[in-house]
């Protein structure tokens, strides 16, 4: 490990015999740092003149290897063809107009920010960075003596706290796994690429938050995050998702035929919409529950940190997935719609199986029915979102405290905790 005795050597004095203390102290006046000795020195002469003779020798030798360096280093750059560089850069040969800007198949230069096309996503990135937060800022405490009290919550309760860490603490990073190494390369606009990178170091956040909770409780690490290989309501929504990262993370796959776009528009969907819009919402609701009921209170808080960044996730996801409609209507066929509406109905069945698996009686107040007719409203949503008809008729939310602590304008919480204190700059969108 570094520390800052590694880091102040030249400053601290050194209490070695005079002549080695000399030379460290009155380098050679050509060169600014004195030279690290090398690993192969010869050792140095402890006894007078000797070793005097035996440095200059070595420095010598040392200062005209460094010159030779630096005359090939200065001569590899002035060899250096600059065109050629940038122009192995797609698109790079012109000045970027906004009306080149695309969110696929975009052949404009992507080292561009500005000038900005979609202000949505600027915005999204300065209103992530506006309510940043850390794990360790959460007051832990409560929840360790009530964790570790044989009384303090009843085996449902302790079974939601389990899987909810053991469902996210892989979850988030599968989706930080498809941004970095599926859909970051094939959003071809830098604006939206600044927000999917802030985004990307906010899953990193949320996995951090997951990890401090299980550390601060002293559960057994190896058996929740291994939840999404071992049990199957977890592991049947990892696999699901992952499937759609598989398809567009070979490095050979490419958009820009209506096949490939529409693979790429299909993991947009899983993604942004079932993952982060579905398959978060029973475990979200059950903490945030528990926290209403003054139990896991710095739990719940890390969720509520988490469900903000989380519903700002979801709007970008459903704005990119609208905007590349709009600009590739020939995408949004009626296949593909179906395909769409099948995925959405299939994310939510598997969280009202995650929901009845996690609540095999009533608890904190709920229960899997009524949970089944949240996630149900859900679905509609996130349906409507993207353009498609609502498929679950008639159905309420039974929770409306969840839109609530959702809805930051208000500029309220439950736990009085420090949300509003980190919202610093812009307001959030959170339609
Ligand atoms: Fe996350
Ligand atoms: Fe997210």
């Amino acid at each position: 490990m570094l520390s800052w005795d590694e880091f102040d050597t030249e400053e601290r004095p050194v209490p070695a015999e005079p002549p080695v203390q000399k030379k460290i102290a009155e380098p050679a006046p050509a060169k600014a740092v004195a030279p690290k000795p090398a690993p192969d020195r010869p050792a140095e002469s402890k006894s007078g003149n000797d070793g005097a003779i035996t440095h200059d020798a070595v420095d010598a030798a040392d200062a005209a290897a460094n010159d030779r360096a630096l005359e090939q280093a200065i001569n590899e750059l002035e060899n250096l063809d600059v065109q050629a560089g940038i122009e192995e850069l797609e698109g790079t040969a012109a000045r970027v107009k906004v009306d080149d800007k695309r969110m696929i198949n975009c052949r404009a230069d992507l080292n561009q920010l500005v000038p900005f096309k979609y202000d949505w996503a600027w915005q999204k990135y300065l209103d992530g960075c506006a309510n940043h937060w850390m794990p360790q800022e959460v007051n832990m405490n409560a929840d360790i003596a009530l964790w570790k009290s044989e009384s303090g919550l009843t085996p449902d309760e302790r079974l939601i706290v389990k899987r909810s860490l053991g469902f996210f603490s892989t979850a988030d990073s599968l989706v930080a796994n498809n941004l970095v190494l599926a859909i970051y390369r094939l959003i071809t606009n830098p604006e939206c690429r600044q927000y999917i990178l802030r985004q990307a170091f906010e899953e990193a956040i949320h996995t951090h938050a997951y990890q401090y909770c299980i550390e601060s409780l002293g559960m057994d690490e190896g058996e929740i995050f291994n939840m999404y290989h071992e049990i199957p309501s977890v592991a049947k929504k990892a696999a699901w998702g992952l499937k759609y990262t598989q398809e567009i993370s070979d490095p050979t796959f490419k958009t820009g035929t209506v096949e490939a776009d529409q693979q790429m528009l299909s993991n947009l969907v899983a993604f942004y919409c079932c993952l982060e819009g579905i398959f978060f919402y029973c475990g979200f609701t059950q903490i945030l529950s528990m926290g209403r009921r003054n139990k896991m209170t710095g739990t719940s808080e890390q969720f509520q940190y988490i469900l903000r960044d989380e519903s700002m996730h979801l709007n970008f996801g459903i704005d990119m997935i609208n905007q590349i409609k709009l600009e590739n209507p020939h995408l949004w066929t009626d296949s593909m719609k179906e395909q769409v509406t099948q995925m959405i109905l299939q994310a939510t069945q598997l969280e009202i199986e995650y929901a009845r698996d996690t609540m095999p009686r009533g608890v904190l107040g709920m229960n899997a029915a009524m949970m089944e007719e949240y996630l149900q409203f859900i679905a509609n949503r996130r349906l409507v979102q993207i353009g498609l008809p609502e498929q679950f008729k008639g159905v309420k939310n039974p929770f409306p405290w969840m839109s609530e602590i959702m809805d930051l304008r208000k500029e309220k919480n439950f736990f009085e905790t420090r949300v509003t204190e980190y919202k610093t700059g812009g307001a959030l969108n959170w339609d």
